[in-house]
């Protein structure tokens, strides 16, 4: 029978990385609007889903919580494609709106990858614009994809060295294993690690991953990661995560803390950065445009 974990690790929730980082936007929003700017985010939610209402709401009240204006277009369950590209065109032409987001996912049939295609990449506030990804492997300044910037700066808030070290994830996926791979990879003191990505093209995976001094899961596969794939004394990081209804499914195995030693949480690891780098994308986006 599984036995409970006994949790010797470390753990590393999210929430102290992003309050720094949400310090740092407050003062870069006063420095703003004591220079006549106030940064804005527009939000675009398409149709009458709850929960992405519910996550709109939650954003908005964090943008006016930062001092950011916080534009809202809320478009019907039956708008066209077009009528979704005419309001980012409109928003994309709008000098006061810095940063923009589309609610993902968008009813169907409508494109969501198309629709982000249409977005000013300087306004792209999740960093996943095509032109974005491609600075992104280029080492260009752009806006970061949240996700794995988010966990580059918890790694580091938590001084968790991985310049030089290996760090296995487990996961290519467009959002978040291939461009953390990418982002860890880079030369930058934060960053330059060993980085090897392990997917179902590899079926035994798990002889990358129990080498790893940074194991990484970003799959979206509930319970994937299981004590025996992780190194001890390794530091595991949960990306990937699945929805029962309201229910979270990590893709981390909680036993694992028995075996690293240091964990993020069930709950509450790599989602508040990842808010958090969303704003400093809204933030830097304002920077730019009145620089
Ligand atoms: N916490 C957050 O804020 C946040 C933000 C963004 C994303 N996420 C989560 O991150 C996860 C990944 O997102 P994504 O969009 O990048 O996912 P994705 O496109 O579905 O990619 C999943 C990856 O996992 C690999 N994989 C799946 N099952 C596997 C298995 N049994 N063995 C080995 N590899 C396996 C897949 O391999 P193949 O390529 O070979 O199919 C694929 O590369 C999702 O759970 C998503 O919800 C979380």
């Amino acid at each position: 029978m599984d036995q409970p974990s006994t949790t010797t690790a470390r753990m590393l929730p999210g929430k102290p990385g992003a309050d720094a980082i949400f310090e740092q936007i407050t003062a870069d929003v006063a420095r703003l609007r004591a220079g006549g700017v106030t940064p804005s985010l527009a939000t675009v939610l398409v149709g009458d889903d709850d929960a992405s209402a519910g996550y709109i709401r939650i954003k908005q009240r964090t943008a006016r919580s930062l001092g950011f204006a916080s534009p809202h277009v809320h478009l019907p369950g039956d708008a066209t494609q077009d009528d979704l590209h005419r309001v980012i065109g409109t928003l994309n032409a709008d000098p006061a709106v810095h940063a923009l987001l589309i609610q993902h996912p968008v009813p169907s049939p409508l494109d969501y990858d198309a629709a982000l295609a249409e977005v000013d990449p300087d306004k792209d506030v999740d960093g996943m614009h095509p032109l974005n990804l491609g600075r992104l492997a280029l080492g260009r300044p752009a806006p970061r994809p949240c996700t794995p910037a988010g966990i580059e700066a918890l790694l580091a808030h938590y001084d968790i060295p991985i310049a030089g070290r290996e760090v296995v994830v487990l996961g290519r996926g467009a959002t978040l294993g291939r461009p953390l791979a990418t982002l860890l990879a880079q030369k930058r003191p934060t960053a330059n690690a060993a980085v090897t990505v392990v997917h179902t093209g590899v079926p035994d995976w798990s002889r990358y991953t129990r080498r790893a001094d940074v194991l990484i899961a970003a799959a979206g596969v509930p319970g994937i990661v299981r004590p025996q794939h992780v190194k001890p004394g390794a530091v595991v990081i949960g990306g990937g995560v699945r929805y029962s209804g309201r229910r979270l499914l990590p893709d981390v195995d909680e036993r694992c803390a028995d075996v690293a030693s240091a964990i993020t949480p069930r709950v509450g690891g790599v989602g508040p950065t990842t808010v958090a780098m969303l704003f400093r994308n809204a933030v830097q986006a304002a920077e730019r445009s009145s620089s």
